[in-house]
């Protein structure tokens, strides 16, 4: 229920299908997680898809708009806290708190460069990509330049994590789910 009324609000402001697949992406990644650390992997999920809702109507007020867009939905102080501070220090001055929190923001940007890498690949998938060649990627600071890497770092650092940590467990987060959310992207064509 919850996921579905998420779903379909993101797909009321989001058009663009790269801006989709980020969302499922995202959500997909912090589920995985929330399993992993023994949380609410539902709860997690809809933070994740929903981190973006205003940025591609609203990109100079992102994680701002979202706000009200989310308080007319009944939406949570704490959904709206968390999603709110994954623009900390870029457009927003609110800081992750919470553990879940903490890796939106490490991830976000991660979910992107590794996305990035892995269309580069004969694969074209995630999953034949190792740490090793992520890690290549991550010091090219003009590949995938947008995605920041003091962004990612600060994540880690945030979680008191090594970065290769939080490389190889989204790697693996994204490896597990890949195949779900290409399905979901066709399924959103048919
Ligand atoms: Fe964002
Ligand atoms: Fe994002």
């Amino acid at each position: 229920m919850e996921r579905e009324k998420a779903f379909k609000l993101l797909l009321e402001y989001n058009k663009d299908k790269f801006h989709i697949q980020h969302a499922l992406t995202v959500e997909a990644v912090m589920k995985w997680y929330a399993k992993e650390l023994g949380y609410d992997a539902d709860y997690w999920g809809i933070i994740g898809m929903l981190h973006d809702l205003d940025y591609e109507m609203y990109p100079h007020e992102h994680c701002i708009k979202v706000v009200d867009i989310l308080k007319a939905e009944n939406y949570s102080e704490d959904v709206i806290h968390a999603i709110c501070s994954h623009g900390y220090g870029i457009t927003v001055d609110i800081k992750p708190e919470h553990e879940m929190e903490k890796i939106l923001y490490g991830v976000d940007e991660l979910t992107g460069l590794i996305g990035a890498a892995a269309k580069m690949r004969p694969s074209g998938s995630v999953s034949d990509m190792e740490l090793k060649s992520l890690k290549k990627k991550f010091k090219v600071v003009t590949f995938a330049a947008g995605c920041s890497r003091d962004v990612i770092t600060k994540g880690a650092e945030m979680l008191g994590w090594d970065l290769d940590k939080l490389l190889s467990d989204t790697l693996e987060a994204m490896r597990s789910t890949e195949n779900s959310i290409l399905t979901q992207m066709s399924d959103l064509d048919q």
